[in-house]
């Protein structure tokens, strides 16, 4: 899975922090939030929050406790037989460890299928789904996922941590959102939103969300995403 992030942009970030203002937006139409539930997004506008409000979701709890923990059962003997990654200057990951798997036991089979449901209907999904185990020190920097092997759509689960993914606007960063990603959420990025931001998972030290600190521990991210079409 390296093979997508080879084409990673690495961007500077020095502009992302000045923007004075953050708006606040719930996600328009999830229909999944309560109202005045805190947000799961917010943004450098409002103008961009309703532009890309469509193409970016985070669906929380899309698994339960139990769920998480039948993941972690089927993922973890793999895991633990590698190391984590640090030292490699020029990967878009600090920190990690990663794996693919095509095939699942009955219980995981259930919560990928729900997260395959996700996906516009009548588009083909790469066949192994990606797995990312981020140290505690770990973190993403910002990138775009390869066009020539995923396609519109990104789908990540998130296990045993909270985190924060930062969106940027490739050719503007002075446009960005921020996502909260609860532990045990479903984040879903498409179109322009998987297209033309790059998106990362800040490092503990810059963990912030809307001004509040979310510590991040370990996490483990079971990824989907669609072919080009
Ligand atoms: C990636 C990536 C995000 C995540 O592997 O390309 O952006 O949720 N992962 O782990
Ligand atoms: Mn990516």
């Amino acid at each position: 899975m390296k093979l997508l992030l080879n084409a990673a942009k690495i961007v500077n970030k020095a502009t992302i922090y000045k923007s004075p203002v953050r708006y606040l937006s719930f996600v328009a139409d999830s229909g999944l939030k309560a109202e005045g539930d805190d947000p799961l997004i917010v943004g450098s506008s409002r103008a961009l929050l309703q532009r890309l409000g469509s193409q970016v979701e985070v669906r929380t709890a899309f698994i339960t406790e139990e769920e998480e923990g039948d993941l972690l059962r089927e993922l973890e003997p793999g895991l633990k037989k590698k190391r984590y990654e640090f030292d490699h200057w020029d990967d878009a990951i600090h920190g990690y460890r990663e794996t693919e798997r095509e095939t699942w036991g009955a219980a995981c089979q259930t919560i990928l299928s729900r997260v395959r449901s996700v996906f516009a209907t009548g588009s083909s999904l790469l066949g192994p789904v990606h797995i990312l185990d981020l140290d505690k020190t770990g973190y993403i920097k910002p990138h775009i996922d390869s066009v020539k092997f995923c396609g519109s759509t990104i789908t990540g689960l998130s296990l045993l941590s909270d985190s924060v993914m930062r969106l940027v606007k490739e050719d503007a960063p002075s446009e960005w959102l921020d996502l909260l990603l609860p532990r045990r959420s479903l984040y879903i990025l498409r179109d322009q939103a998987r297209y033309n931001f790059t998106h990362e998972i800040l490092k503990d030290e810059e963990s912030l969300f809307n001004g509040q600190r979310v510590p991040r521990q370990r996490r483990i991210s079971v990824i989907c995403r669609n072919l080009p079409a």
